[in-house]
């Protein structure tokens, strides 16, 4: 790979910029007004397009296998959940703080619409964390290579990801073994049996899969899987226990898109109510 400058590198300002392109794409159902939410414009829009052009071109089968073998040994820090929040926290983009939420608000935002609508502890506890995956940025990853939505690798690209343009860079589309709808996989083989572009949703499924409930470490590992849980354009990788459990990424959607307020949460009154949360389903620390 060439060496890039940064701004080559990490198009976007803010790591949450992508998501302006993913509340575009998919608008809340009924919402009065969009004001509520950052102005779509067309400087913004270029930016995201620049992400997306180095995510495509780079996110290949190898990639991903690379990345794997470097991430999952989780050999980098070990703390508590909690702590690891604050970790992530650190990260600072170069975007408007008035209206930035950082990503402690998010995660206590989805957290908190989850724990109104009376949902199951677990589900409350899989929003405030769903995002921790992010930490990569900290580790030196480049923006393409943690956020944006993601897709199989290893078969054909479908023309329901965003940006399916940008694919045509990409090593593994001009391979005639990836190149069919089934590629390397076979029919109804499964989604534990295919790999993933790479970013924060796989490797916070890999740091919390013996911990929680199924349905949990499915939105987890696949909330950012758009061309699936939105489009359905990976219908054929399925198998009938991943139908089931996409009912669960499906309702979870709503909450990582929808439920950003500018009024920023308590962190200090929220806090012990999700430290006890932590204690019962997770770990007493994490390996990152
Ligand atoms: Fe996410
Ligand atoms: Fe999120």
């Amino acid at each position: 790979m060439k060496a890039f400058s940064e701004k080559e590198t990490n198009p976007l300002h803010s790591i949450e910029q992508w998501e302006d392109e993913v509340l575009n794409r998919y608008p809340e159902p009924n919402a009065k007004a969009k004001e509520e939410y950052r102005n779509y414009a067309a400087p913004a829009r270029d930016t995201v397009k620049e992400f997306y052009k180095l995510n495509h071109t780079y996110q290949s089968l190898d990639f991903v296998k690379e990345k794997r073998k470097e991430f999952l040994q989780f050999n980098r820090k070990e703390m508590p959940v909690w702590k690891a929040m604050e970790f992530l926290n650190t990260l600072v983009d170069d975007s408007d703080p008035d209206i930035e939420l950082d990503q402690l608000q998010h995660l206590l935002q989805t957290g908190e619409a989850i724990r109104r609508d009376g949902h199951p502890d677990w589900f409350v506890l899989t929003g405030f964390i769903h995002d921790m995956g992010k930490v990569l940025c900290l580790f030196g990853e480049p923006q393409w290579a943690v956020v944006g939505d993601t897709f199989p690798v290893g078969c054909k690209f479908s023309d329901k990801i965003v940006y399916p343009e940008f694919f045509i860079s990409n090593p593994d589309s001009t391979n005639p073994e990836y190149n069919s709808p089934l590629g390397i996989y076979a029919k109804g083989c499964g989604m534990r049996n295919v790999t993933m572009s790479w970013g924060h949703d796989e490797y916070l499924y890999q740091i919390t899969k013996d911990y929680l409930p199924e349905p949990a470490l499915y939105m987890i590992r696949y909330h950012s899987f758009y061309a699936q849980h939105r489009e359905n354009a990976y219908d054929h990788l399925l198998d009938d226990h991943d139908r089931k459990m996409f009912d669960w990424v499906k309702k979870f959607n709503p909450y990582d898109l929808y439920s950003k307020n500018p009024v920023a949460p308590n962190v200090k009154e929220l806090r012990p109510y999700y430290e006890d949360l932590i204690a019962k389903y997770l770990p007493k620390t994490v390996k990152l």
